[in-house]
């Protein structure tokens, strides 16, 4: 496995790869986990070879704590990727390397995806991701990138930017991984101690009572029974939770049978904070 921390050298690589192959990539922030190991296996089965980049985007980061404590493990991540099957090359920068001069985000207009949920709670939080999203794509021309559909809205969001850049990228939503208690996998449940971590299960839990009553149950019933379920379990802070459309990401106001809706969920585990989201129809 090779590792480059600079984007020259790794561009350089690149560009001996033969025209007939084709480049998966696969971004992350590290930590990585099954979820990640998943999207990566994925790759490495459909392409001839696999870049895994390893960024802690700080433009992403609407909370300086967060940032801090994002967790940081590359020996961990490493030797993960390690002991896959297959042409795995790593790019692992320094914020120096993919910002020059100023840290800081584009603004973009993903045609109202970002002012959704994540977008309300989160300032600025797309706008980072779509920087660095555009950033490393122009770097690894992959033919394929794969992202986990546990940020969902960042699916969307990523899909929306290739089409405004016409980035010539197939853009994959790989489905969620899940702990044995189904919660959602995540670099951040590292940041929960053991209660926290069962705790956390009500989140995937409610999130599939929602899809069990969603036909049988109105709107407001689903959203009453949501912070229900959130108040029996005080240590365990609901930020938001919604219904919305797959495509536009709107709260759905009523169902209407042509439309694919999603549940949606964030919440506090402490100062952890966790999303999830499941399909409902
Ligand atoms: O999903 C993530 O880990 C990040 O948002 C991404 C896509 C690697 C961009 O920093």
């Amino acid at each position: 496995m090779v590792i480059h921390t600079q984007k020259e050298t790794l561009v350089q690589t690149l560009s001996s790869v033969s025209k007939n192959d084709k480049i998966g990539f696969v971004p992350t922030m590290g930590a990585l986990h099954e979820g990640h190991i998943s999207l990566v296996e994925r790759a490495l089965s459909e392409n001839t070879v696999v870049v895994v980049s390893i960024f802690v985007n700080p433009t992403q980061f609407n909370n300086t704590v967060d940032l801090e404590k994002y967790p940081r493990t590359p020996e961990e991540d490493i030797s993960l990727l390690n002991k896959l099957k297959g042409e795995v090359i790593v790019y692992l920068p320094e914020v120096s390397d993919l910002y020059d001069g100023t840290v800081a985000a584009k603004k973009y207009n993903f045609g109202n995806l970002e002012n959704e949920m994540e977008g309300k709670h989160r300032k600025g939080h797309f706008d980072g991701v779509g920087t660095i999203v555009s950033k490393l794509l122009k770097i690894v021309k992959p033919d394929t990138a794969y992202f986990g559909e546990k940020d969902f809205q960042q699916l969307q969001i990523v899909k929306k930017l290739v089409a405004l850049e016409k980035l010539p990228v197939e853009i994959v939503g790989c489905p969620i991984l899940r702990e044995a208690n189904g919660l959602a996998m995540s670099s951040r449940n590292k940041r929960l101690n053991a209660k926290q971590f069962e705790e956390a299960s009500t989140i995937y839990k409610t999130l599939k009572e929602v899809r069990e009553k969603f036909s049988s149950t109105s709107l407001v019933g689903l959203n009453a029974l949501v912070t229900e379920r959130f108040l029996q379990n005080p240590n365990l802070k609901l930020e938001y939770f919604e219904i919305a459309n797959e495509k536009t990401l709107k709260t759905a106001i009523r169902k209407n049978k042509d439309s694919k809706y999603r549940a949606f969920i964030a919440a506090f585990a402490g100062d952890v904070r966790l999303i999830d989201n499941m399909p409902l129809n």
